[in-house]
């Protein structure tokens, strides 16, 4: 555990621009009247209903800790993962280490935010000073927007995050991340409510969240019918589960460049919409004028463009190596839960791309200091050389599909067909019969 002073504090405080008195978690009598007062609205696009705004206010009142929102016709269940936010639990250095996030966040999305974001934030006002509280903060999503948290104790599986979306459910986590720590794996209420609540009122954003939750439900749906028909073979019903699974991968590498990590051009300039990213102060500034990493301009409602997102892969445990920048948010709206689903399909069988290179065809805006070429990661893998798990990954699965044949249909879908692999590492490959479990 961290071990701060009072004056670590009053340093923190002092250095992003607020005092500490500013760091004030309002009563549960105050929040609750703040809860009637904002539940009682009805200039807003979903009005709650006064019968459900009842039973939310008698809850909160109650101490009752806040779970999963209640206020629409849609419910999810969360099971393991389910959890609650004790908002009296919450220390001092926990609402400190919010305060300080946001102050820093402010500074770097005012400046690299793009507008439609910064517009959300204006609607979304987040408390400054303390962690916010989610029975109002859930209040105020569902009536902008008729998305709800749903609250959850970590990362949950892709198949339960998509199936949240699909019933306009975002979960939520309650950790709060250490006092001055600026970018984690993990995400955090700092990811999830600061980096993630003002794009749900940029409707191409929330729309392209809600289309990945209903490819989810065209993959399930998929799946469970051909369980049925395969009539109890365990074996085959094991595969069936492991390819739907497979291809939520696919379908989360979109989400990944979109949602979270996505940039956009403005008025001629990169800015930056996606929630992972903002997230993050450092991350902010790095996306857009960090001289390590690649930016590539994509036009989502081009198939070859979407096929590119789907088969790169990527890594959480650093700031990206390369980013995704859309046209125009207009063209988000094209990624509908079918275009997901085909991407997802064909990206399953065709090679894959690192986090790190270029390859023909892209839309260069920058080239970053961390780009490696297309051929380096099979070359190292040959001679025994460390390299990050994503060309590690890539370089195995990409080396198995062409020792099992390529389709070459599928492989003209690509923008340009993607360069030979060298002979002399294919051959090295297929004698050592390398899968893709393998390690390093
Ligand atoms: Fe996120």
């Amino acid at each position: 555990m961290p071990n701060h002073t009072q004056a670590d504090y009053e340093r923190f405080a002092q250095e992003n621009g607020f005092q500490l008195c500013d760091v004030t978690p309002l009563s549960l009598e105050e929040r609750v009247r703040r809860l009637e007062t904002e539940l009682s609205r009805t200039d807003v696009p979903y009005p709650i209903d006064p019968h459900k705004r009842e039973a939310y206010i008698a809850a909160a009142k109650s101490g009752l800790p806040f779970r999963t929102g209640n206020l629409g016709t849609e419910s999810v269940a969360l099971g393991d993962y389910e959890c609650q936010q004790h908002y009296e639990n919450y220390t001092f250095e926990e609402h400190l280490s919010w305060a300080c996030l946001v102050a820093q966040q402010e500074k770097t999305k005012e400046k690299f935010a793009c507008k439609e974001y910064q517009n959300g934030e204006k609607l979304f006002e987040i408390s400054r000073g303390v962690i916010p509280e989610f029975y109002l903060l859930n209040a105020r999503i569902y009536q902008q927007t008729a998305w709800q948290l749903a609250t959850v104790n970590e990362i949950i599986p892709t198949e339960l995050f998509f199936t949240c979306h699909s019933k306009r459910f975002f979960p939520v986590t309650t950790f709060m991340r250490p006092l001055g720590t600026d970018y984690l794996e993990e995400p955090d209420i700092g990811h999830d409510v600061a980096g993630h609540v003002a794009t749900f009122t940029i409707s191409a954003v929330a729309n392209v969240m809600k289309y990945h939750g209903e490819a989810r439900n065209l993959i399930y749906a998929d799946r469970d019918k051909q369980i049925e028909a395969v009539q109890g073979d365990a074996e085959a019903i094991q595969q069936l589960k492991a390819t739907a699974d497979e291809l939520l991968k696919y379908a989360g590498r979109i989400y990944w460049f979109t949602v979270e990590f996505g940039l956009v051009m403005e008025d001629g300039k990169v800015r930056d919409f996606g929630a992972g990213i903002l997230s993050s102060p450092g991350e902010t500034v790095y996306s857009i004028g960090g001289s390590e990493s690649n930016r590539i301009l994509i036009d989502p409602s081009c198939d070859q463009d979407l096929l590119r997102l789907a088969n790169t892969d990527y890594m959480i445990s650093e700031f990206q190596k390369t980013y995704f920048v859309m046209e125009n948010f207009d063209l988000l709206e094209s990624l509908t839960p079918d275009r997901i689903l085909n991407a997802s399909k064909k990206a399953m069988d065709l090679p894959d791309f690192t986090w790190r290179e270029i390859v023909p065809g892209d839309r260069v805006i920058d080239v970053g200091t961390a780009m490696t070429s297309v051929n380096e990661k099979y070359h190292r893998l040959m001679a025994g050389q460390e390299m990050d798990e994503c060309l590690t990954r890539t370089a195995i699965k990409n080396l198995n599909l062409y020792r099992d044949g390529l389709s070459s249909e599928l492989l003209s879908q690509f923008r340009q067909m993607p360069e030979e692999i060298p002979s002399e590492v294919t051959n090295w490959f297929n004698e050592n019969q390398k899968t893709s479990d393998s390690p390093n």
